[in-house]
């Protein structure tokens, strides 16, 4: 296969959700459709569970688990499809939004009782940042839910997307019978008799069709074709690029559990989402079929075992081809690097590579050379751009509590600041260092791995800060002044770029009233 051919046949993406929408069942039937799989239940026994929300111990050892699950990768009707993990949990925010850079589309899986929840409203934001192209499932039609005209304006309001459905339920909870493939004009119906195995669903290509009503009802079969018409009247005709342009987000509807409706949106998948788009870097934009190699790091995953002090980084190749034991540049150090055994992930199973190409993930253990966003390459100087990072929501203080062990302290927060377990702010006025986090339980998953890891101790003191902004201005002289005025709320992040961390949201909003000639940004890009 050429290049371009294996360009052209990558699909990758991610799927988000809030937690318990059904995301993890929903990879589950994907890779079973794949034959990645072969029983429901594998991913699941990986996820983090959900009682591990108040235990951090529990997701440091399942941390090791969850690098399977990172990457799985599988082929399907000739694409090679890649479904990056996007975790669910709260405490692992940031690392979903940082996993987004990597991918060229979505699918935002929604429960149908429940509507858009917030995690799903955040990580759509990040979507809509990058324009990448979305498909919605509501999931869970087998329960009674919302009505789904209702749910569709929900989910345009606060993903702020249009829709367009190209499935519609017949009926739903005890009275979901099926949906019409509006995309391929054709009928599947429910039948919720083998929960385990893929089964195929009876096709009837025409809604007027009276073996409609024999099979569903004259009832149903009526109320559908009122429906389909009034969906046909109120949202334009589906259009290819409208999507790939995220300006329309193809609707489906459906049962991960129950695996209906699955096949019908992976078999669309497939056709319409975006083979590997182009990646903007300071100096030119890479697209993925220019010949010269290179790709940038969007996670990294430490090894749990304290005795090595191994990491797994995820490099997202973004052109040309990766090749085992060749020489790369890694940009940032200026160092050259080869790799004796990157891994690829198809479903559960890692097993090293001899070579990947654009839109694939490869894993590649790292020593501590690398850093979220850092690029590797045939020498080429390249600056990766649009993998920000998003202010924190929880800050405090963080300080070394054994003074003999500073430079294991120091060494310990950087590696894993490196990483993106949380983010770190120097405060100008007196040089503490304020730890940001988007939820409370990263505080302890760092106390914990500096000291089981690096052997030093830290102590958290209470700072009440609500919010990092990220600063510009057209006006050098006016954000000076501000920095000057509000020194006591100025820091640096770790490329030494000035933040504003507000006390609240109130001085936030006074700060912008007072200087409207600074612009606050949320992330570090902008
Ligand atoms: P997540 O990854 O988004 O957190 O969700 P997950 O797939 O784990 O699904 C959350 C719960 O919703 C699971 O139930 C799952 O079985 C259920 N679920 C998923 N899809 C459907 C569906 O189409 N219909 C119905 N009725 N339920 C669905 P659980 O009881 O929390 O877990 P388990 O005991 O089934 O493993």
């Amino acid at each position: 296969m050429t290049i371009r051919e294996e360009v052209e046949r990558r699909r990758t993406f991610a799927i988000i959700s809030h937690p318990d929408a059904g995301k993890t069942t929903l990879t589950e039937k994907f890779l079973l459709f794949g034959g990645a799989i072969q029983v429901a239940g594998a991913v699941k026994s990986n996820k983090i569970k959900k009682t591990a929300t108040s235990d951090f111990m529990e997701i440091e050892k399942q941390r090791g688990i969850s690098v399977a699950t990172s990457v799985m990768g599988f082929e399907y009707k000739g694409r090679k499809v890649n479904i990056l993990d996007t975790p669910g949990h709260q405490d692992f925010a940031e690392d979903t939004y940082r996993t987004l850079t990597a991918v060229d589309s979505v699918i935002v899986v929604i429960d149908v009782a429940k509507g858009v929840e917030s995690q799903t409203e955040k990580l759509a934001e990040v979507c809509r940042m990058r324009n990448t192209p979305v498909i919605v499932f509501i999931n869970k039609m087998d329960r009674e839910g919302q009505e789904v005209f209702d749910l569709l304006d929900e989910v345009e309001q606060k993903l702020k997307i249009k829709v367009r459905p190209l499935t519609w339920p017949i009926g739903m909870g005890e009275r979901f019978q099926g949906v019409y493939n509006l995309y391929e004009s054709n009928l599947s119906l429910f039948s919720p008799s083998d929960k385990q195995r893929v089964v195929d669903s009876l096709d009837i290509p025409d809604i007027h069709d009276r073996r409609i009503d024999e099979i569903v009802g004259e009832k149903a079969a009526a109320q559908l074709r009122e429906e389909v018409e009034l969906v046909n009247g109120v949202y334009p005709d589906f259009n290819l690029q409208d999507y790939r342009d995220a300006k329309v987000a193809p609707v489906f509807c459906g049962s991960a559990l129950n695996n209906f409706g699955v096949r019908e949106m992976l078999d669309c998948f497939v056709q319409i989402a975006p083979s590997p788009r182009p990646m903007e870097t300071e100096e030119r934009t890479i697209k993925p079929l220019d010949p010269r190699f290179s790709g940038f790091v969007f996670k990294i995953h430490a090894n749990i075992d304290p005795n090595h002090r191994n990491r797994i980084a995820f490099l997202r190749i973004t052109s040309g081809r990766f090749e085992r034991n060749f020489n790369y540049t890694h940009v940032r150090l200026g160092k050259q690097l080869r790799f004796s055994s990157p891994t690829s992930f198809m479903a559960e199973k890692k097993e090293v590579i001899d070579e990947a190409y654009p839109g694939d993930i490869v894993g590649l253990h790292d020593t501590g050379n690398f850093k979220i966003g850092d690029a590797l390459s045939d020498g080429e100087q390249l600056h990766f751009k649009g993998i920000p990072s998003f202010s924190p929501e929880m800050f405090r203080y963080v300080e070394n509590a054994d003074p003999m062990k500073t430079k294991q302290f120091q060494k310990g927060l950087e590696m894993l600041m490196d990483e993106g377990v949380a983010q770190m702010f120097i405060k100008k006025a007196n040089g503490r260092r304020v730890i940001g986090c988007v939820g409370a339980l990263q505080f302890e998953v760092i106390q914990h791995r500096l000291e089981h890891e690096y052997g030093a101790k830290c102590r958290y003191e209470a700072v009440a800060l609500s919010r990092a902004m990220w600063l510009d201005s057209d006006d050098d002289a006016e954000l000076a002044r501000f920095v000057d005025m509000k020194l006591n709320n100025m820091a640096e992040d770790k490329e030494g770029q000035p933040v504003f961390l507000a006390d609240s949201a109130w001085a936030l909003q006074m700060a912008q009233e007072q200087y409207p000639k600074v612009r606050f940004h949320a992330k570090s890009e902008f």
